[in-house]
C-alpha cells in the first residue's frame, strides 16, 4: 500500500527515499501485499466455477513476481520462446504453460521444447506449419469473437482489422484440419483486448465461445483470456470483479460441469499495475511559455504508456507530498501547481503527462524541487515489460518490498551490458 508518514511517501513500511538511497533512481518497486490482494480477488470472484487462473507473463515478467503467481497455483500464459524460458526458471511445469502464438517463426515452434505446454494458434497458417514440423502438443485455437475492447486502439485484440484469431466463419475449418491430423483440439481461446472497464464485452464474448464450444468434443478447456482493468485515474471505479465472476458463472457453470471443462482466466494488468511505483529523481525545473516543466531521470524507454497510448499515470511527489495527493484520496484543490513531467530522453514525446493523441497536458502536484522524488504509480504492468535500451539508458533495477521486507529481484544493467555480444 502507498502512504505518506510524516511527508515521504513509504511502499508497504518502506519509505521511498530509503528506497532511493539503497538502489539508486530510477527504480522500479513492487509491493507483494498488493500482489496477493489482487491475486486472491481473482481466486473469489471465480471461486463458484471449475476454474483454473493463468497469469498473462507478459505485463510482468520478473522471476520474484512469477514465482508468486505459481505460489498461488497460476498456471502460465507465455507468447514467445523467451516467455517459456522464463517461465520454465519460475518453475513453472510445461502442462502449466500456454503458448499464445501470434505470427510464430518455425524456429519459434520448435523452441517449444516440450510436448506438454498447449499451444494456441492464432491461424490456419499456423495450424499447417505445426502439423508440418510435426508437433504433438495439445491444440487450443485462438478464436476472433468478433467483440473487441479495450483501453487504447492498439490493445483491441478482436473484431474487424485486428492480426489477432481465427474468424467464426472459419473455425469449423480449424477444428477438422487439427483433428484429421490425429490431434485434438482441447481448447478454445479468445482474448478481446486490455484495460476493459466494463464486463458487458467481456462476457458477449464468453457466450460466443460457449456457443462454439458444443462444436468441439475434445475439448478440456475454455479461456476466456485477460483484459481486467485496473482504475489508473483519482475517482475511476474498481472493475467490478465480483459481477463479472458471478455473471460468468451463470452463463457457463451448468456447460463447463456438463462437460467436464475448465474455465481459464489469464489477467496479466490486474494482478500487478497497482503493486508497481517507478521511483525517479526530480532533474530540472524549466519554465517556458508560461508553463513549468519538470525533467526526470527516466523516461518512456522506462516506462512507455503515457508517450505510446496517451495513458494516464498518477504522479506524486514522494519527498514531501501529501496524503492529498495520493490517487485514492485525491484532492485537486490541495496541489500546488500545474506542471508537465518529462523524461530525459531526445525526444519531444518523451512526456509523461499527455493525451493519446500526443498532446501534452498538466498535472497538478504538490510542489516539487530539483532532487526530489517522483513516484509515477500503478506502474506495475506493461512498465518494465516494455521498457527498451533507447538512448543507451540502463535498465532500471526492480525492487520487491513485502512489508518490512526488501529485496533486489532484478540489478540495474552495467554500461557493460550496453555492448554485450556486440562486435
Ligand atoms: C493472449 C493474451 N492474454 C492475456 C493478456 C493479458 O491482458 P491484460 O493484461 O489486459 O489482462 C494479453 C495481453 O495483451 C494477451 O495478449
Amino acid at each position: 500500500m502507498l502512504e505518506f508518514i510524516k511527508g515521504t511517501l513509504h511502499i508497504g513500511n518502506v519509505s521511498a527515499t530509503d528506497l532511493a538511497k539503497r538502489f539508486g533512481t530510477p527504480l522500479y518497486i513492487y509491493d507483494a501485499e498488493i500482489i496477493r490482494r489482487q491475486i486472491e480477488r481473482v481466486k473469489r470472484a471465480f471461486s463458484a466455477l471449475p476454474f483454473r487462473p493463468f497469469y498473462a507473463m507478459k505485463a510482468n515478467g520478473a522471476l520474484s513476481v512469477l514465482d508468486l503467481m505459481r505460489g498461488a497455483g497460476f498456471g502460465c500464459d507465455t507468447v514467445s520462446p523467451g516467455e517459456i524460458f522464463i517461465a520454465r526458471k519460475a518453475g513453472f511445469t510445461p502442462d502449466n504453460i500456454w503458448f499464445t502464438c501470434s505470427n510464430v517463426s518455425d524456429d519459434d515452434l520448435r523452441a517449444i521444447g516440450d510436448e506438454r505446454i498447449v499451444i494456441n494458434v492464432n491461424s490456419m497458417s499456423e495450424i499447417d506449419r505445426i502439423l508440418a514440423l510435426d508437433l504433438r502438443n495439445p491444440i487450443a485455437l485462438r478464436v476472433n469473437t468478433d467483440i473487441g475492447a479495450g483501453h487504447h486502439a492498439d490493445v483491441v485484440t478482436a473484431g474487424g482489422g485486428v492480426k489477432f484469431g481465427i474468424d467464426l466463419a472459419e473455425i469449423e475449418s480449424a477444428r477438422m484440419i487439427a483433428e484429421d491430423s490425429g490431434r485434438k483440439v482441447v481448447g478454445l481461446h479468445a482474448h478481446i483486448g486490455s484495460g476493459i472497464d466494463d464486463i458487458g464485452p467481456l462476457i458477449e464474448s464468453v457466450r460466443r465461445l460457449l456457443d462454439l464450444s458444443t462444436d468441439f468434443p475434445n475439448l478440456r478447456w475454455l479461456n476466456f483470456g485477460g483484459g481486467i482493468s485496473v482504475p489508473y485515474e483519482p475517482g475511476k471505479a474498481e472493475f467490478p470483479i465480483d459481477d463479472y465472476g458471478a455473471e460468468l458463472t451463470r452463463i457457463a457453470d451448468r456447460l463447463l460441469r456438463a462437460r467436464d471443462l475448465t474455465a481459464i482466466l489469464e489477467p496479466g494488468r490486474y494482478l500487478v499495475a497497482e503493486s508497481g511505483t517507478l521511483l525517479a529523481q526530480v532533474t530540472s525545473r524549466r519554465i517556458s511559455r508560461g508553463q513549468w516543466w519538470i525533467g526526470v531521470d527516466t523516461g518512456f524507454n522506462h516506462l512507455v504508456r503515457p508517450s505510446k497510448y496517451g495513458a494516464y499515470h498518477h504522479i506524486v511527489n514522494a519527498t514531501s507530498g501529501s496524503p492529498a495527493s495520493l490517487r485514492q484520496t485525491f484532492d485537486l484543490g490541495a496541489m500546488a501547481e500545474d506542471v508537465v513531467v518529462a523524461g530525459n530522453l531526445c525526444e519531444s514525446g518523451d512526456v509523461f503527462t499527455r493525451d493519446e493523441h500526443g498532446k501534452t497536458l498538466t498535472r497538478r502536484i504538490d510542489r516539487t524541487k530539483i532532487g526530489d522524488l517522483l513516484a509515477f504509480c500503478d506502474a506495475g504492468a506493461y512498465g518494465f515489460s516494455m521498457a527498451s535500451l533507447y538512448n543507451a539508458r540502463l535498465l532500471p533495477p526492480e525492487v520487491m518490498v513485502d512489508g518490512d521486507d526488501v529485496r533486489l529481484i532484478r540489478e540495474r544493467q552495467t554500461y557493460e551490458d550496453l555492448v554485450k555480444g556486440m562486435r
